[in-house]
């Protein structure tokens, strides 16, 4: 395969932190497995940026970044400089939407090593994806602010749910249950309280249902599932999502397994007509920025599944993500750790450490 083209941006905060070791991991697994990986790094898309110039991004960030293979992205947002609406929908939120990223694959694993909030769970109990639906739904820029700094103050924010989009998530959905063993799919409701998208909803997953005859699926409301991720983790397998009940149940799940530190995501446009984004859980974590103690395994577990969708099914980047998840659960296991996890160790010595398992 010719150079693939990744375009770099590590944003706020901790985003400069744990971005250089993902660098050094994904550089070390594709020299390992012989891949060819082209870096372009953005100094743009970050809160110091705005107060410069105005906006996050240059005018043409699109033409910028659309022929690109895909971004490895660290995290934005930084409050105190810029509201955080403004950062995020003038960078992150916009890639989700213009790049039609409408997939949002995040994994929930507890690994060894990792100490569980949960009682009695071992490595293996706990291994499950959300599935969000990343361009529409409640993150609607559809609504509108009335008689504002007046008693008669109104705020309108709309929801947004298209048939294509509902239909093409929960068909990535159902599709990626069905290629695992278990075969099970949840879908997160709430039809009891938000009576119109929320029913629309279920009715789009009982029509998916009878083309997945093999897939087993089932259904809880939000607040119930929220319940269930803490007292019975071990029962699911695919859990698909609106936007926000999928941004909750991503924090959420990875809380149930320890920390969200390492926790990552991949923003796929399956079509791939335009660049991917793969970035960590987490955000820019103001509260611990400038004292190299971030955990970089998040970033580094979104670098393995950015290879492994560079791939496209090529055994060897499918090797080269499985070799970079066993040396993170090595690390995991026998150290170094950051403070997050108990140790002592900084950002810089964690993401050596996994590197040099990839030798
Ligand atoms: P956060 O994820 O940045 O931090 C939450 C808590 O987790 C903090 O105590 C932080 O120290 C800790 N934490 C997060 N990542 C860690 C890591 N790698 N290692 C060790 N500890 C870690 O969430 P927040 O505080 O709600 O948000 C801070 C800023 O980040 C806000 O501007 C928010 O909008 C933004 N944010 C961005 C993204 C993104 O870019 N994808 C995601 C979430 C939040
Ligand atoms: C995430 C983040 C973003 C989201 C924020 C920062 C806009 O929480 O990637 O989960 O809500 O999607
Ligand atoms: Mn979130």
């Amino acid at each position: 395969m010719p150079a693939h083209r990744i375009a770099v941006i590590a944003g706020d905060g901790i985003g400069n932190e744990v971005m250089p070791e993902g660098l050094r991991v994904v550089e070390a697994a594709a020299r390992r497995f012989n891949i060819d990986l082209q870096f372009t790094t953005m100094a743009w898309a970050n809160c110091d940026y705005y107060l410069e110039h105005g906006q996050m991004m240059p005018s043409d960030w699109f033409a910028q970044l659309k022929d690109f293979d895909a971004i490895y992205f660290g995290a934005v947002g930084w409050p105190d400089k810029v509201p955080d609406h403004i950062s995020l929908w003038g960078s992150l939120l916009k890639f989700r939407r213009e790049f039609d990223e409408y997939v949002n694959l995040r994994p929930v694993r507890l690994m060894p090593g990792v100490p569980c909030p949960l009682a009695n769970k071992k490595p293996g109990d706990i291994d499950f994806y959300v599935v969000r639906e990343n361009t529409e739904g409640e993150y609607s820029s559809v609504g509108g602010r009335m008689f504002e700094g007046t008693e008669r103050e109104t705020v309108l924010q709309e929801s947004v749910f298209t048939r294509k989009g509902v239909d093409r998530i929960l068909k990535y959905a159902f599709e990626l249950a069905q290629s695992r063993p278990k075969k099970h799919l949840t879908s997160a409701t709430k039809s009891n309280g938000i009576a119109i998208s929320m029913p629309f909803w279920d009715e789009r997953v009982e029509a998916m249902g009878p083309s997945f005859p093999d897939v087993r699926w089932d259904k809880y409301h939000i607040d119930i599932l929220a319940a269930r991720f803490v007292l019975s983790p071990e029962r699911f397998d695919v859990v698909v999502a609106s936007n926000l009940f999928g941004d909750i149940l991503s924090d959420l799940g990875p809380a149930c397994t320890g920390t969200i530190a390492i926790a990552p995501s991949a923003n796929i446009n399956p079509e791939r007509t335009f660049p991917s984004v793969f970035e960590p859980v987490h955000g820019s974590a103001p509260d611990i920025y400038g004292q190299n103690i971030a955990n970089p395994i998040g970033m580094i577990w979104s670098g393995a599944m950015m290879l492994d969708f560079l791939g496209n099914g090529d055994a060897r980047y499918t090797a080269a993500h499985d070799a970079i998840v066993r040396a993170i659960e090595q690390v995991l296991e026998h150290g170094p750790r950051t403070p997050d996890m108990g140790g002592s160790a900084s950002t810089t010595e964690v993401g050596m450490a996994v590197a040099e398992l990839l030798k």
